[in-house]
C-alpha cells in the first residue's frame, strides 16, 4: 500500500510522487550503497560526460541517495551542486551523507523537478542519473529544467535504453508473461523507458528549447548482490519497485 505524500507536484506526478516518497524510496534509502553500486559501471562514464569544471553550478534531477550530486559538487567546488528529488527519505540520506562526508557546497530539496520554481539562468549544468524519465508532463519539466540553466547552459542525463537490451527487466517481464504476447505500453509513458526512443528524445528536448543534443550508448553490467541467493534477496526487496516498473510498461494484463 503505497501512502499518500504532501509534496506539491506537478500535473501527472501525483502516482510518482506516491511511490517514491512512499514505499520505493523508503526501499531504496534503506539499500543506497548497493543501489549505487547497481549501476557503477555507468557512474564513471556518466560523471565524465557531465564534464564538470571547477566554479560551476550544479542542478541534479531525481538526485535520490546523492551520490552524483555529491561526486559534482566535490568537482564544481567552490560552485555549488543542489539534488532535488521527490523521495523525502532519499533526500534526508543525500543531506547526512553529505554532511558525514562534509562536503559544504551541497544542498538537497526535496522538489518535483517539473515545476519547481528553479531562479531563471542559475545553474550552468543539469545531470541526471536515471532520474528524468518519470516526469508525467516531460515536455512542461524539460522546459522548466531549461529555464533554469544559463544561456548556453546544458544537459547531461543517464536514460535506460528499451527493455530490449536490458535484461533486468525483460527476463522478469518474460517469466511474468509466461509465453503470452505482451501490449505494446504507451509510447514515452513515465518510467524507465520513456526516453528510450531517440528520435522522441530529440523531438521532446528540441521542443524544450535544447539544442546540440548528441546521445551515445553505453552498455554496461548492472550488479545484483555478491551471490545468486544476495541477489535474490535484493530483487525479492525490490520487486515493488520492479513490479510497477512492469505493470507500467505492459499494462494490466500482467498485474
Ligand atoms: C531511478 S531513481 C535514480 C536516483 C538517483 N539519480 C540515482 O542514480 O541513484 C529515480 C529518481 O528520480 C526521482 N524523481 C522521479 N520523478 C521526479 C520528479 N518529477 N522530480 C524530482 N525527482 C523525481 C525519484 O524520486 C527517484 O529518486
Amino acid at each position: 500500500m503505497t501512502e499518500a505524500t504532501a509534496l506539491r507536484v506537478g500535473p501527472g506526478n501525483a502516482g510518482q510522487a506516491r511511490a517514491w516518497d512512499g514505499e520505493e524510496g523508503a526501499y531504496w534509502a534503506g539499500h543506497a550503497r548497493r543501489f549505487d553500486r547497481a549501476v557503477a559501471a555507468y557512474h564513471g562514464t556518466f560523471m565524465a560526460a557531465c564534464g564538470i569544471a571547477a566554479g560551476e553550478r550544479v542542478l541534479d534531477i531525481g538526485c535520490g541517495t546523492g551520490q552524483t550530486t555529491r561526486d559534482a559538487a566535490a568537482t564544481a567546488g567552490p560552485g555549488p551542486a543542489l539534488g532535488v528529488d521527490l523521495s523525502a527519505r532519499m533526500i534526508e540520506l543525500a543531506r547526512r551523507l553529505a554532511a558525514e562526508e562534509g562536503t559544504g557546497n551541497v544542498s538537497f530539496e526535496q522538489a518535483d523537478a517539473q515545476i519547481y520554481p528553479f531562479p531563471a539562468g542559475s545553474f550552468d549544468v543539469a545531470i541526471s542519473r536515471t532520474g528524468t524519465m518519470f516526469f508525467g508532463d516531460p515536455a512542461a519539466a524539460f522546459a522548466n529544467i531549461g529555464r533554469a540553466l544559463r544561456p548556453g547552459g546544458r544537459l547531461v542525463m543517464l536514460v535506460w535504453q528499451g527493455p530490449g537490451p536490458n535484461e533486468w527487466v525483460r527476463e522478469l517481464s518474460g517469466a511474468l508473461a509466461a509465453g503470452r504476447d505482451l501490449p505494446a505500453p504507451p509510447p514515452g509513458a513515465p518510467g524507465p523507458f520513456s526516453l528510450a526512443d531517440p528520435g522522441r528524445t530529440r523531438t521532446l528536448l528540441a521542443s524544450a528549447g535544447f539544442s546540440g543534443v548528441t546521445l551515445d550508448a553505453l552498455h554496461e553490467p548492472m550488479w545484483f548482490g555478491s551471490d545468486p541467493d544476495d541477489a535474490h534477496r535484493f530483487v525479492l526487496g525490490l520487486m515493488g519497485v520492479v513490479g510497477r516498473v512492469v505493470c507500467t510498461w505492459f499494462g494490466s494484463s500482467l498485474c
